[in-house]
């Protein structure tokens, strides 16, 4: 009998010693971790303001610092994308207002203007060389075509023409950049210099504006140059896959701080700029799927390289 009463009275506290330690074990280690992987949903949905509190120093205590430390972490990261998103959002409606505004206006004072410069012109033709006043309308004239190439900036930046891909000599497009360069300077002594492919090898690119490119490229060249200087320009293929221009001056140079700012419309560090050049550029370049990217130093000089991921075809 009294072997049977020990027998269950050691089963009793065997059943109480395994309930106790079950408990303690949920305790120390179930509940923390069913908490943990409660609170690691939540930050999963989205809620980063989660953390543990009255931590213990032991491994569950030293897990749930570090998920509070990353839950922080994440937080700030979180703070600052969005900072950042909403600082560029701001800047890309504020430049894609300013160039509609710039377009609309633009529109507007196309045809004024000319027809302003019809008018000037009949009376310019009228007007007899000996007259003085014929000096006065030659100016006008000449600051008219200024107005003009303005506008047609605005507008190209505004609203680009939709890319046509041809078959063709890419030199041609240079070549004729830099005959219209070369109009462009007057009491400079600048040596431009070209290489190019050679072999007659064709690459798929849209003409015209890869000369609008190489023509911006080339008149900030020669007035980065003071007196006398070197533009030259080379090309490059690679695999019959990407035609590599490669642009540069010993002119004056880009301002280090000014570097991250050149792509950017409007932003210009001359008098009459209206810093329009270079974002066009960009833009061409872009349609291209190509890139354009600048290394520069002051008194040394500036490149250019742009990369277009182009066919090429040579025989
Ligand atoms: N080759 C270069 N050498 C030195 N500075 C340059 C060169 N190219 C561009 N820059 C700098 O970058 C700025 C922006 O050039 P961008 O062509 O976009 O505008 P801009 O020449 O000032 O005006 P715009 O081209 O509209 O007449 C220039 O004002 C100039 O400070
Ligand atoms: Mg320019």
């Amino acid at each position: 009998k009294n072997q049977i009463k020990g027998i269950i009275i050691a089963l009793a506290a065997l059943t109480i010693l395994s309930f106790v330690i079950l408990r303690l074990f949920e305790k120390l280690i179930n509940r923390p971790i069913s908490q943990l992987k409660d609170r690691m949903r939540r930050v999963q949905e989205g809620d980063l303001d989660i953390q543990f509190s009255h931590l213990k120093n032991d491994e569950i205590g030293s897990l749930a610092k570090n998920f509070n430390r990353m839950v922080t972490d994440l937080k700030k990261a979180n703070q600052k994308i969005e900072e950042l998103f909403s600082k560029q959002m701001e800047k890309a409606e504020h430049l894609a207002s300013i160039g509609e505004l710039a377009a609309g206006l633009a529109h507007e004072i196309k045809n004024p203007i000319a027809g302003m410069k019809g008018a000037l012109e009949i009376i310019n033709q009228q007007t007899d060389i000996s007259d003085p006043k014929k000096e006065i309308f030659t100016e006008m004239l000449l600051q008219i075509d200024k107005i003009n190439n303005v506008i047609h900036d605005l507008l190209s930046y505004a609203k680009p023409k939709e890319i046509s891909m041809n078959l063709v000599d890419p030199s041609e497009a240079i070549n004729n950049a830099i005959k219209l360069a070369r109009t462009q300077v007057i009491d400079k002594e600048i040596d431009i210099r070209f290489k190019s492919l050679g072999n007659g090898t064709l690459a798929l690119i849209d003409a015209d504006k890869i000369q609008e490119v190489m023509l911006n490229l080339m008149v900030n060249s020669i007035s980065a140059i003071n007196n006398k200087g070197h533009i030259s320009i080379e090309l490059h293929e690679k695999n019959q896959r990407e035609l590599e221009i490669l642009f540069s001056d010993d002119g004056m140079g880009i301002k280090k701080e000014h570097l991250p700012q050149i792509f950017n419309p409007f932003f210009t560090t001359k008098n009459r700029g209206t810093g329009l050049g270079l974002s066009i550029c960009k833009k061409i370049i872009e349609a291209h799927n190509g890139s354009i990217e600048v290394e520069s130093k002051t008194k040394e000089g500036t490149t250019f390289s742009i990369r277009l991921p182009v066919l090429l075809y040579s025989d």
